[in-house]
């Protein structure tokens, strides 16, 4: 349970999610993101943790056994890790950098505008930070400390809750933040759109650590003594929690700030608009280091998770053991993510259809990885092993499945159905036919 709350809450949250609802609708995205985690994303966090007790396998060997034919599966979802630690590292060196300005009295520096885009179109600065990002993550797994660091989590993950909590507060005070806070609350279902559905399940899958191998290996790790479905709650509450404070944080303070026009600024939204928030308090440059660096803790815990996928994948398939695995995934890892940091600097003219290569990465993973792997899984428990099987797995060991009508409908009929609109639409998107999100 701590690990896949370490894997789930991290910059998917923090970063992501404010950014995503600004840029998709506010409160019309808002509500469908709640929906799809409760109807879709909550019933594939069950069904990865049950296929990975029941097989006590990671993805390669846990899809193979299920079934020869949904092997692909178990591929698909081993490289995943492989393309989105890369870009998770990016920006985890900006949240490193930023921990490190606030930390040396640089916070009324990083208030000022345009210092994000001064710092994330240079090149040799940010792959700097992401190489030590990559450096800490690839220390930590070296070490062994994964108990550790989830031991860590158990104080820094409820001192960063109330901290952003206190935060929250605070910005709702700022003139103009009630204006935000309703953009980021209140739905518009007539701004309700296919490519709403989309953002909130690409969202999904990546803030629950889904269809990537992860949840699945930790199945395989939890005490059978565990229950699946309250584990699984648990972990999808307390990930949506932190998407939902860290939301009610940036939005007002951005609108505050900004304006509504502030809301466009994409992936820059949070590092852009925090400062100006710690900035306008009194001793706000502490209270923004300790943010960042408590930031910097879950970013961590979270590119563990990811970076430990392709290690194991490098260990089972060459004879290098751990030390030269995690040396090799380390390397691999800031070549791959180069293109992604320089397109936000001198690689800025490389877009496809508008998005830069960080948008490119994470829409080959979220909207076309995760989605393939999910409608598979989905396909297998539903309609081939039969959701029957799965239920038995979780109810093992006199454990209640109390959703386990909704688990049904979902794994044989919703999740189909919305993941094959779902890569309908990015394929029509990679196609040219229609605008991409
Ligand atoms: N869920 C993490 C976050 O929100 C990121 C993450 C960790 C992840 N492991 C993953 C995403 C596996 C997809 C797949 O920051």
């Amino acid at each position: 349970m701590l690990a896949a709350v370490g894997s789930a809450v991290g910059l998917g949250n923090v970063w992501r999610f404010p950014y995503f609802a600004a840029t998709y609708g506010g409160g019309t995205f808002l509500v469908t993101y709640l929906v799809v985690i409760a109807v879709f994303g909550l019933m594939m966090m069950i069904a990865e943790i049950t296929i990975g007790r029941a097989t006590g396998l990671g993805p390669l060997g846990a899809f193979r056994t299920l079934h020869r034919r949904f092997a692909f599966l178990g591929v698909i979802a081993a490289l995943t890790p492989m393309v989105i630690f890369p870009f998770y590292s990016v920006i985890g060196g900006w949240v490193t950098r930023y921990a490190w300005t606030f930390l040396t009295g640089g916070a009324a520096d990083a208030a000022q505008a345009g210092h994000f885009g001064a710092f994330t179109s240079q090149t040799w600065q940010p792959i700097l930070w992401l190489g030590v990002f990559v450096a800490v993550n690839a220390a930590l797994l070296l070490v062994g400390v994964r108990k550790g660091i989830e031991r860590v989590n158990v104080i820094a993950m409820p001192a960063f809750i109330v901290m952003v909590l206190a935060l929250v507060v605070y910005g709702l005070t700022l003139d103009g933040a009630l204006a935000g806070l309703d953009y980021f609350l209140r739905p518009d279902f007539s701004q309700l759109s296919l490519n709403t559905v989309v953002a909130a399940t690409r969202q999904t899958f990546f803030s629950l650590s889904l269809s990537a191998g992860v949840m699945l290996t930790y199945g395989s790790y939890l005490r059978k003594d565990a229950s699946i479905e309250r584990s699984a709650m648990q972990a999808a509450a307390l990930d949506t929690t932190v998407s939902l404070l860290a939301g009610l944080l940036v939005i007002p303070a951005v609108v505050a700030f900004m304006g509504y026009e502030g809301l466009g600024q994409g992936a820059g939204l949070l590092f852009i608009t925090l400062p100006q928030v710690f900035a306008s308090m009194p001793g706000g440059a502490f209270v923004g280091a300790v943010f960042f660096a408590l930031m910097f803790v879950a970013a961590v815990t979270s590119g563990i998770s990811l970076m430990e996928v392709p290690v194991a994948t490098v260990m089972e398939k060459t004879r290098l053991k751990r030390r030269g695995a995690v040396l090799v995934v380390a390397a691999g890892t800031v070549l791959l993510a180069l293109p992604t940091t320089l397109g936000f600097g001198v690689w800025s003219e490389f877009t496809i259809g508008g998005m830069n290569v960080l948008g490119q990465m994470s829409f080959l993973t979220d909207v076309i990885m995760m989605p393939l792997v999910g409608l598979g899984t989905a396909i297998l428990v539903g309609w081939v092993l039969g959701p029957k099987v799965i239920a038995a797995v979780v109810r093992q060991n006199g454990h209640r499945f109390r959703t386990e009508r909704l688990f049904s409908v979902t794994m044989r009929w919703i999740a189909p159905v919305v993941l094959v609109l779902v890569l309908t639409t990015s394929l029509l998107m990679a196609l040219g036919v229609i605008p991409p999100l």
